[in-house]
């Protein structure tokens, strides 16, 4: 145990606030809720905090596509996404939002300093700009052909066919994804961050042991390729801050998303005096700043952001850790692959603990990707958990309780055995500090194969048969029961919910670390309550089916049209939207299908699934059109289908097209019937 109390803040990256929670974003709140509460117990002053990242013209568009201000868009997720955190038991000490006047006065703060000491100009630069929406448009709502390859639909930073990298403006026939137009150069002022100015300061503070080494290695490249200067201003209209003598210019999001880290702090302070927001933000601070991010965020937290604190008169943090992407069963996460799921989906269905001790059993102090493999998920959970660790308190907890009234014994019988258990300690949070969460893992369940084998080996339940032998049994249980404590002491930070019910049962004070010096002796537990239940694969099956129909709804975009066109709230975008281009027409492929077989899919409502002829290959499709259909009536009749929409993977199956039909809808929907001429495989024009 560390004697010295450590005053940390913590520090995890700011989710937006236009999105929910997935299961990826969880890989790094749960890593760090870990460590906090891995620090909490060792005794140390550590304070954990976030909040929402709120800025920015994702979230002004998405506001106005909902038709609602973009400060109740901001603070409805606020909402939601810390129940989610609660869920996961995320823990934080503060969880405040970007746009709050604390932010809005540092951030200013910040800015000034920087102009005033040079290192931010002003100068012109040509954008791109929708000249309907009246916008500049950030890359991400401009799409075109990759000037490499050629490939259609591509962002307007890279390629995701070729992975080319260029300009928006070296997009060919580029399009903005909010009104289709076609977008204009246009010269706008704009405020830059001389990052350069810091070049001496950024490479002595890369070499300086804050950073894990692939990230070291990373800022390396990016000293080689030359420091940029950093563009910190956006035009109006714009979500965010208003720089300061400026009328329709703000602040970009990601200059103020940072100072959100000091400002959630400060309003923190302010509810808990004891805080002193100058010990530890001043310069020659004696407390510790870790922040915990997403590996495609280490540009901001590693360069820009030690940059913005240093030349500002703040401290620069301890460390920047930051943890690879979470793969779901080998995959990307996306929609398109089925592979997306909500926080809260996983948890209407598993346990929040199983994940974190997935998660802990995966993480490593590298930046690597890690996989959720759900076969993996549920033999680690059903091994480990339940079959090693709860095991064994459930296996001594029954003699205590039954024979000896719950009173454990006054000693330890094999004290060289629990030593073992004891000094295991020490190594167990070396790995919690250093982040090696999966090594930690390792030797808690090494520990758990000891602890069973001495019970295998003692055979509790053979001597309870020999009234001679009463007090070897309570012995060896009570043994036994210490084995379990200890290990609980070393689980608590990944299984708080878990070490609370364990507290209850023992009938002690919440576990520190330094209690695994001190075992629990001549001392009455309580009666045994199961702790973990074994892991279903039908309750993974049945999330992983509710993961697919959040799916299905979120990409059915025909309802969401729907919805959307009867809200009085029309955007402009909406509006533009109603019409499309002579060349979006073109990019349709329409053809005619032949029904060759029509089925019901079990489990679906409105779904039918089809068999069609397309002359040269046959596809399956489902389709919404079973209110008006049996699916006898349907085959051998023709059809229009949109032969190239992309495949889309449904809970029932692979849908390759869309069937399209005439009518109002319900049971008055109109499929072709057969007609002189046409082919199945013909192009409809
Ligand atoms: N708003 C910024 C962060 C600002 S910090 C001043 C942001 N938000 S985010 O919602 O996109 O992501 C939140 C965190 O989740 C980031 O650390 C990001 O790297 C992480 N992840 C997002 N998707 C992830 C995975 N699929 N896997 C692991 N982490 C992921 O970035
Ligand atoms: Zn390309």
């Amino acid at each position: 145990m560390a004697n010295t109390v450590r005053k940390l803040l913590v520090t995890n990256a700011l989710p937006y606030a236009n999105g929910v929670l997935h299961l990826g974003h969880l890989v790094g709140y749960i890593q760090a809720d870990i460590w906090v509460r891995f620090q909490k117990m060792r005794g140390h002053d550590c304070t954990y905090i976030c909040g929402s990242d709120s800025h920015g013209t994702p979230i002004m568009i998405q506001a106005e596509k909902l038709g609602i201000p973009p400060e109740k868009l901001v603070e409805q997720m606020r909402i939601e996404h810390q129940k989610d955190f609660e869920g996961f038991f995320v823990d934080f000490d503060n969880y405040y939002t970007t746009h709050s006047p604390e932010n809005k006065e540092l951030a200013e703060t910040i800015f000034k300093r920087h102009v005033e000491a040079g290192n931010i100009h002003k100068r012109t630069i040509k954008q791109l700009f929708d000249p309907e929406r009246k916008m500049f448009l950030p890359d991400r709502f401009i799409k075109g052909e990759c000037p490499r390859c050629g490939a259609k639909d591509q962002y307007g930073d890279s390629c995701e066919v070729c992975g080319a990298t260029y300009l928006p403006t070296e997009l060919k026939n580029p399009y903005s994804t909010l009104t289709g137009a076609q977008p204009i150069e246009k010269e706008s002022e704009h405020y830059f961050f001389k990052l350069q100015n810091f070049e001496t300061m950024l490479r002595d503070w890369t070499q300086a042991g804050h950073l894990q080494e692939q990230m070291t290695n990373k800022l390396n490249e990016w000293f080689k390729d030359g420091l940029q200067e950093w563009d910190i201003s956006r035009d109006a209209p714009y979500f965010g801050f208003k720089i300061p003598g400026e009328n329709d210019k703000y602040f970009y999001v990601w200059l103020d998303a940072p100072i959100g880290y000091m400002a959630s702090f400060k309003n923190l302070c302010e509810k808990e005096k004891k805080l002193n927001f100058a010990e530890y933000w001043d310069p020659n601070s004696k407390t510790e700043l870790y922040h915990f991010i997403g590996k495609d965020i280490i540009y901001f937290h590693a360069l820009f952001w030690p940059a913005i604190l240093s030349g500002a008169e703040f401290r620069t943090p301890t460390a920047v850790f930051a943890n690879g992407f979470l793969t779901v069963d080998g995959q990307k996460m996306s929609k398109s692959r089925g592979t997306y799921i909500k926080a809260r989906t996983y948890l209407n269905y598993l346990q929040p603990e199983y994940l974190r001790y997935y998660y802990a059993a995966k993480l490593s102090d590298r930046i690597e990707d890690l996989d959720i493999n759900f076969d993996d998920f549920a033999q680690r959970v059903n091994a480990d958990l339940v079959g090693k660790f709860v095991n064994i308190a459930s296996r001594c907890a029954s003699f205590i309780n039954k024979n000896f009234s719950g009173k454990l014994s006054a000693r330890i019988v094999d004290a060289e055995l629990f030593n073992e258990f004891i000094n295991a300690g020490d190594s167990i949070a070396e790995k919690f500090e250093n982040l090696q969460f999966s090594q930690a893992i390792r030797q808690l369940m090494a520990l758990a194969d000891r602890a069973n084998q001495y019970i295998d080996e003692k055979k509790p339940w053979s001597l309870a048969k020999d009234p001679a032998r009463t007090e070897e049994v309570q012995d060896i249980c009570t043994l036994g029961i210490n084995f379990f404590r200890t290990m609980m002491i070393y689980l608590k930070p990944v299984l708080p919910e878990t070490a609370k019910k364990v507290e209850a049962f023992l009938n002690i004070s919440p576990l520190t670390w330094e209690d695994k010096n001190f075992p629990l002796l001549n001392h009455t537990i309580n009666e045994f309550q199961p702790l973990a239940q074994r892991l279903d694969k039908k309750e993974i099956d049945a999330m992983k089916t509710a993961a697919l129909e959040d799916i299905e709804k979120s990409t059915n975009t025909i309802s969401n049209h729907t919805e959307q066109k009867q809200s009085e709230q029309k955007t402009t975008e909406e509006k533009s939207n109603q019409y499309i281009s002579i060349d979006d027409f073109a990019k349709i492929d329409l053809r005619i299908a032949k029904i060759i077989h029509a089925e019901h899919v079990e489990g679906a409502e409105k779904l039918l699934r089809l068999e069609l002829d397309l002359g040269d290959q046959k596809r399956q499709v489902f389709a919404g059109i079973k209110s008006a259909y049996q699916p006898e009536q349907l085959i051998g009749r023709l059809t229009v289908i949109v032969a190239n929409l992309a495949p889309r993977k449904m809970r029932f199956g692979v849908s390759e097209g869309m069937v399209l039909a005439a009518g109002p809808g319900g049971q008055d929907l109109w499929i072709l019937s057969p007609d002189n001429g046409a082919q199945p495989g013909m192009k409809v024009k």
